[in-house]
């Protein structure tokens, strides 16, 4: 059933009344005087995830080295477990995923086993609205395999700047295409992809398809499984609240449990094998076998309490307020914004939406430092771009009503024009 939605304040404070998640909240440490709206970037500490950390910490400080198999969950097993956990939010098999590394290093390694340019099969598919950082890494990645980018990397371009088109980008899987690689959730404007359509045409054409999940893990309840794509990857530091820089994440559909390791260490190795230090690499039959070095203990501890959470709230619930927080948000920026020139850049469709929304406005900097002034913690994308992300672990309906109207108030005492049109270093 659809929310009407109004833009009178009372109806915020109704909704968050009778909100079933509300209490979850109060587990994590909201930032003083501010309307956090800046999960989709790093999610906020949560008590569960402090108390993980300090377990795992205080494990370090009585047991030392005897952690490894003597922690609560012994380190030796602790990626596995967490690996386990996640797997619910992905709708993947436990030994499908594993927890390792960051989004950029795991995507170079998977990379190494799954860019095998072959005959005329020699190009990966990517776009121009992915994050960079993919980008970086698979060309100087296709240099070490002696291919330029300039004749091996294609790159569909968004028609309208903001999204893209499924079926204009299925077009583009040519005969000439050994792997495909796009985003889960675009970083500036918000969509969502059709995951499964875009695996399916890539697997009707022989072709291997893999997604950079940053931007969908925690916000939007995957089911792999039934999409069938070939590979993903992930930080766990923006809606799964791992932490800054915390441990990321890859799946690895098990169809290709097979295939041997691009970039190998001894943490691939067959569990039960590892400690028997051969020089043979016996791998590791499961997505375990794709890791390199040890485990970043303190990296990751965070995300066993994080995943509590999850468990708890459902994914399931946690999307459904997510989509009525962000389309409430729509809502007050159609009624209360536009008229003053702002934009949508989200899509409207709930099925084709992230976590975040989009606010365009041609003074988004300054807006969006004015909105710093005012307690708001939103993040700017060039050129235009106000991200805000009403995460529904920590964020209320009145927060969102609070946000549109700092916006509004902003824009009509012209507020911003107090600041500069640059943008800070870290934005
Ligand atoms: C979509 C996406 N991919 C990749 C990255 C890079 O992540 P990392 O710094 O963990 O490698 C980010 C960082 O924000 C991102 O948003």
């Amino acid at each position: 059933m659809k929310t009407e939605f109004s833009t009178k304040e009372s109806w915020s404070l109704e909704m968050d009344e009778a909100d079933e998640l509300k209490s979850f909240k109060e587990r994590f440490y909201l930032l003083e005087d501010a309307i956090y709206m800046d999960g989709n970037s790093l999610g906020l500490m949560s008590v569960d995830a402090e108390e993980s950390l300090l377990r795992v910490v205080n494990e370090w400080k009585t047991l030392g080295i005897n952690g490894w198999m003597g922690g609560d969950t012994p380190w030796f097993y602790y990626p596995e477990m967490l690996a386990g956990r996640l797997a619910g939010l992905i709708g993947a098999e436990k030994d499908e995923v594993m927890v390792h590394s960051s989004t950029t290093v795991n995507l170079h390694l998977l990379l190494a086993t799954f860019y095998r340019p072959e005959g005329k099969r020699t190009k990966i598919l990517m776009d121009n609205l992915t994050f960079p950082s993919d980008r970086y890494a698979v060309e100087s990645f296709m240099k070490t395999k002696g291919y330029s980018p300039g004749d091996h990397l294609v790159i569909f371009e968004s028609a309208d700047g903001k999204t893209l088109d499924e079926k204009a980008l299925a077009h583009a899987i040519s005969e000439e295409v050994a792997l495909v690689l796009l985003p889960s959730v675009l970083y500036r404007s918000g969509q969502l992809l059709d995951m499964e359509y875009l695996t399916n045409k890539a697997h009707e054409k022989g072709v291997l398809i893999g997604f950079d999940c940053a931007h969908s893990i925690g916000a939007v309840p995957h089911k792999f499984k039934e999409y069938g794509l070939d590979f993903a990857f992930w930080c766990n530091y923006k809606y799964v609240n791992n932490g800054p820089g915390g441990t990321g994440g890859f799946y690895i559909n098990r169809r290709h449990f097979g295939r041997e390791v691009g970039l190998a260490g001894w943490y691939g190795v067959q569990k039960e094998k590892q400690f028997d230090l051969e020089n043979e690499f016996h791998q590791n039959h499961c997505a375990g076998g794709w890791q390199i070095g040890t485990s970043h203990m303190l990296s990751m501890a965070p995300l066993e309490g994080s995943l509590k959470l999850y468990e708890e709230a459902g994914a399931l619930r946690l999307r459904e307020k997510s989509l009525k927080l962000t389309s409430y948000m729509m809502f007050l920026i159609d009624e209360l914004l536009a008229p003053y020139g702002f934009a949508v850049g989200t899509p409207a469709e709930e099925e084709r939406r992230g976590g975040h929304v989009a606010l365009e406005h041609e003074e988004a900097v300054r807006i969006n430092e004015a909105l710093k002034e005012r307690g708001v913690v939103p993040d700017f994308r060039p050129p235009n771009i106000i991200r805000l992300a009403p995460v529904p672990l920590y964020t209320s309906y009145h927060d969102v009503w609070k946000v549109i109207s700092a916006v509004k108030e902003i824009y009509e005492k012209g507020e911003y024009r107090n600041y500069d049109k640059k943008r800070g270093t870290v934005a």
